[in-house]
């Protein structure tokens, strides 16, 4: 992240430092999926619109079916009508920026794919649109290992070469350690680590963006981000889609994988990291690695103690009838993936030691919302126990990551009367209210900043491979065991009774995240 330079009459520091993107040519391996069409185009359709993409560039989709540069325009015209994010579709400008893509047949095992890539590019003519090149794998990982090799050994990717080139990723980052380092390995044998930008896109979103501008920017809140003020923190990213058509993948997946090793690990090291030297990529990547090393490693024997499986069963939701997971299409009948995982973590540093981080993920529950929620001490019990008895609420600081984007802090009160009634009441920001409904999409963000050749929203190889080791030993304390009655919810509610059991234990509760309209 490039440094906040300046400060306008409302007090806001701009950034005028940021370095522009540079003219440069986006391959998109596996162009005919499902993400290309429904985030990749629409995103960087959206950044040309608003003049955020290079002076000059172009988009070349590379996939095996036979198509014409036409008609893959027409195809993701088609598309991008029903995911623009701005309503309808602006014709001109979508003309403008189509002629910026071209397509690319060719399967990518084979070299004359790529010999074919290289006469394209070589075909645009300007230096910088045949060396700036990022690759964006689309694809399945397990074909990450060939392209990069075929990419280098068709001299489009090098070390040290002309411009840059990049490597653009999505998850799964391997399904544990061992594969997670064997693909790291892959990716960068004709690749330096700086030339792969893994994405989560939880880091593109906004509001996870802010969450290190809001505690470092806010003296009143970082003195209280410690053991001394807080009781314990609750991360919540709830679903209420179920499973669906992606039952093969879930089975293989199952809630730890597909959203705590990644998602909640990362909203989790942002919450909980010390202040970085700088806003460089590295200072920040490298407090959040020292972050998740910090996390208390819970051993196969205590993962009952500290973690909770969950399985839907059938059940309603928004007043729909949703089938049980084990009724989903490609999932065993006798299946014990889990659909729900909440976690108690510690975080053995100094200014955490003692405090619990309770973690829940889950699909199929009762609303769609991404919170987290830091849970203050409640003061003595001296002065108003007589109006609350043991009752009265502590303060809470609420990070609203989605939707109804914003934060709430919670706090006590008087009653308007005579008596000396005190309840909670709650101060509120919104992000709609004060800057408009302004919400690009994270895939916005981040194909941005990785043309720009910033690393900071990205996933550096040491955090991922922490957090697999996190994972693991969850995993290994899982093996063989079936999940239990108490580990079975109904779809449309909150999870298991066994998550409640999990706070009840230390006499503590999960708060439901409010639901603002
Ligand atoms: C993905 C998971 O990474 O994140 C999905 O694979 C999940 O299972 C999705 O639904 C949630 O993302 P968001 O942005 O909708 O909260």
């Amino acid at each position: 992240m490039p440094a906040l330079e300046s400060s306008d009459s409302s007090g806001s520091c701009l950034n005028e430092s940021r370095k522009p993107a540079e003219p440069c040519t986006i391959v998109i391996f596996g162009a005919s999926g499902d993400l290309t069409s429904r985030k990749l185009i629409p995103a960087l359709y959206h950044l040309y619109k608003d003049r955020q993409m290079p002076p000059s560039f172009r988009v070349v989709g590379l996939a095996r079916r036979e198509k014409t540069d036409d008609s893959w325009r027409d195809e993701l015209r088609v598309a991008l009508d029903q995911f623009s994010r701005s309503g309808p579709v602006d014709d001109k400008v979508w003309r403008e920026f189509a002629k910026n893509l071209f397509y690319c047949q060719g399967d990518l095992t084979d070299p004359a794919a790529y010999e074919r890539l290289e006469q394209l590019l070589t075909s645009f003519g300007k230096a910088p649109l045949r060396e700036n090149l990022l690759f964006y794998l689309a694809t399945l990982p397990s074909q990450f290992g060939t392209v990069v090799e075929k990419l280098h050994h068709a001299d489009l990717l090098q070390k040290d070469g002309a411009g840059w080139q990049r490597i653009v990723v999505e998850k799964p980052f391997g399904h544990d350690l061992a594969s997670a380092r064997a693909l790291n390995q892959e990716l960068t044998r004709f690749t330096r680590e700086s030339q792969v930008f893994r994405i989560d896109h939880y880091l593109g979103k906004e509001t996870v963006q802010n969450i290190l501008m809001f505690r470092f920017s806010n003296s009143i809140f970082e003195r209280l981000w410690n053991r001394d003020a807080v009781d314990h923190v609750q991360i919540t990213v709830s679903e209420k889609l179920g499973v669906g058509q992606r039952g093969g993948y879930y089975e293989e997946a199952g809630a730890l994988r597909d959203m705590v090793q990644n998602h909640l690990l990362q909203v989790l090291a942002l919450v909980s990291m010390e202040p970085p030297g700088s806003l460089e990529a590295e200072s920040i990547r490298d407090e959040k690695v020292k972050l998740l090393k910090s996390i208390r490693p819970i051993r196969p024997a205590d993962v009952a103690k500290q973690v909770v499986r969950g399985q839907y069963f059938a059940g309603v939701v928004d007043g729909e009838p949703r089938p049980g997971y084990r009724q989903e299409p490609k999932v065993k009948s006798d299946s014990n993936v889990e659909t729900y995982v909440a976690l108690k973590l510690f975080i053995d540093n100094w200014r955490w030691s003692g405090v619990p981080f309770f973690l829940r993920t889950g699909k199929n529950l009762p609303v769609s919302t991404s919170e987290v929620r830091i849970q203050f001490r409640p003061t003595p019990r001296v002065l108003f126990a007589a109006q609350c008895g043991d009752n009265m609420d502590p303060n809470a600081l609420a990070l609203r990551l989605q939707p109804d984007e914003g934060i709430y802090l919670r706090f006590n009160g008087k009653v308007p009367g005579i008596s000396l009634g005190v309840r909670p009441v709650r101060m509120h920001f919104s992000y709609d209210a004060e800057f408009g409904a302004y919400t690009p999409e994270a895939y916005e963000r981040l194909l941005l900043e990785a043309m720009v050749g910033d690393a900071t929203l990205f996933i550096r190889r040491d955090e991922v491979e922490t957090a697999w080791q996190i994972v693991d030993s969850i995993r290994e304390g899982w093996q063989g065991k079936p999940l239990s009655n108490r580990e079975f919810y109904a779809a449309g509610t909150w999870g298991p009774v066994a998550a409640d059991d999990l706070l009840a234990q230390t006499g503590h509760f999960w708060h439901e995240p409010r639901v603002m309209r």
